[in-house]
């Protein structure tokens, strides 16, 4: 069993002497994997699906918090229900399907039904069961998740009571997810259709930390960074530029609960992004919510929140999930999210982009799952902890400055550098987060 030491040194976390390490063995040892998946994944808030994926009554889609099954119905009264996905007779799973549209869910076994606000409603056979009289008052329901709350069309689940409510989880890291939501002219978000899912083989924490990663950007993806720049030769260098007056450099937010922002301020053309292709909903979007968080909106940002989604907003826009299976496998699922109601050419860019980096096909997650088995692989060798988040603790701490200040936010801690500044602070709160976790959880094993 794992010992309150063994938890607290998986984490050395002394900013003021320039010292933050993750122990190897926290990617790679089964006992932590184990309560990980009890105190952070099946503890906290997991995001489980948009409003938009199921608009009518029965429509359903099946999920994971952590290691257990859900059910994600509209309930006949629109209300949106999720459910373990087990059955009440001898526990399996209701239904096997992804996603559709039925009004009752017949377990496979024994022909057990439940319809979609969770209700059992018809026992096979029943009048021959010869059953107990007590068989009459048990409740045999789905089983609800304890916890289920959306924010703007994004619903999130937990299997814990006493989670906070989602938007004080949220926080100001909400402010990201707006800069998506409010692009659309319905205030709503949707998927392109045709989600992907793979398994790499590495820790779910090498997916955590890649999304915050701005520094392996050209060395992980040079074959796309050469493609990028053939395609800057051969495109017209008359183009509008975005934030030409500003100072570029990257830079990050990072928020209590372990969310944190990565974002980049660049001289690219305005036009490498869908919503610059849509000169009304711009116009609409300056007018309602002015210059600043238009700015905002044309910027690259990739939002974690933690334990385990992401949200890119870059030359397309990606939402993505992952589900650790072992200390070494992970199951990543991912999706083009898009604003409901934006022109035709803004998606049809958005998809393009998408299928070009972000798609398992694109020229990007191959690299990065590549790099992952890498990293697992060589976390086996015992070379003591690695000096991978230091980038970034050699400037003060400051929690305001002039970015934070324009979308209107205080975080906890606040990075800004050259555009090749790659700052590795923004992993902090997560890692932070996680330990505290689990220190938690040492105190009750
Ligand atoms: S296990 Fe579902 S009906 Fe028997
Ligand atoms: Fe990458």
């Amino acid at each position: 069993m794992t010992s309150e030491s063994a938890i607290g040194s998986l984490l050395i976390d002394r900013p003021q002497d320039g010292i933050f390490e993750v122990a190897r063995r926290a990617f790679t040892d089964p006992e932590i994997f184990a309560l990980e998946q009890k105190y952070i994944f099946e503890a906290l808030w997991t995001f489980v699906g948009l409003e938009t994926q199921i608009p009518r009554a029965n429509d359903f889609l099946t999920t994971h918090i952590g290691s257990q099954p859900v059910l994600l119905t509209r309930k006949s009264d629109g209300s949106v229900g999720c459910f373990l996905n087990t059955c009440r007779h001898r526990g399996t799973i209701v239904c096997p399907f992804k996603h559709g549209r039925q009004k009752f869910h017949v377990c496979r076994y024994h022909g057990w039904a439940y319809d979609s606000d969770g209700r059992n409603t018809a026992v096979t056979e029943e009048a021959d069961g010869q059953y107990p009289e007590s068989f009459r008052d048990k409740n045999r329901d789905l089983i609800p998740v304890a916890r289920l709350e959306s924010y703007r069309g994004l619903i999130f689940a937990s299997l814990s009571p006493s989670v906070p409510p989602l938007e004080e989880y949220l926080g100001q890291a909400a402010h990201f997810i707006d800069l998506i939501v409010d692009q659309s002219p319905v205030g709503q978000v949707e998927f392109v259709p045709g989600a992907s899912s793979y398994t790499f083989d590495a820790n779910w924490k090498l997916q955590f930390e890649n999304g915050l990663d701005y520094y392996h950007f050209n060395s992980t993806h040079s074959s796309y960074v050469d493609i990028l720049k053939n395609r800057a030769v051969s495109s017209n260098a008359d183009l509008p530029r975005e934030d030409s007056a500003e100072r570029v450099g990257q830079g990050s937010f990072s928020f209590p609960h372990g969310h944190a922002v990565n974002w980049s301020i660049k001289q690219v053309s305005a036009y490498g992004r869908p919503l610059s292709n849509d000169q009304e909903n711009l116009n609409r979007l300056t007018e309602q919510f002015g210059r600043d968080r238009v700015k905002w909106m044309l910027r690259q940002r990739n939002l974690t929140i933690f334990p385990s989604l992401q949200l890119i907003d870059i030359s397309s826009s990606q939402l993505r999930t992952w589900r650790p299976l072992a200390p070494d496998k992970t199951e990543m699922t991912s999706h083009c999210i898009a604003p409901v109601g934006e022109s035709a050419e803004s998606r049809r860019m958005r998809i393009r982009g998408y299928e070009d980096f972000f798609n398992p096909s694109g020229l990007a997650t191959s690299d990065d799952n590549v790099m992952y088995e890498y990293c697992q692989t060589g976390y086996v060798a015992e070379a003591g902890n690695t000096l991978g988040y230091l980038r970034g603790l050699g400037s003060d701490p400051v929690h305001d400055g002039p970015h934070a200040n324009e979308v209107g936010i205080t975080p906890d801690e606040y990075a800004f550098g050259a555009p090749t500044f790659g700052g590795e602070t923004n992993f902090h709160a997560g890692y932070r987060e996680w330990h505290r976790l689990l220190l938690n959880a040492g105190q009750k094993i």
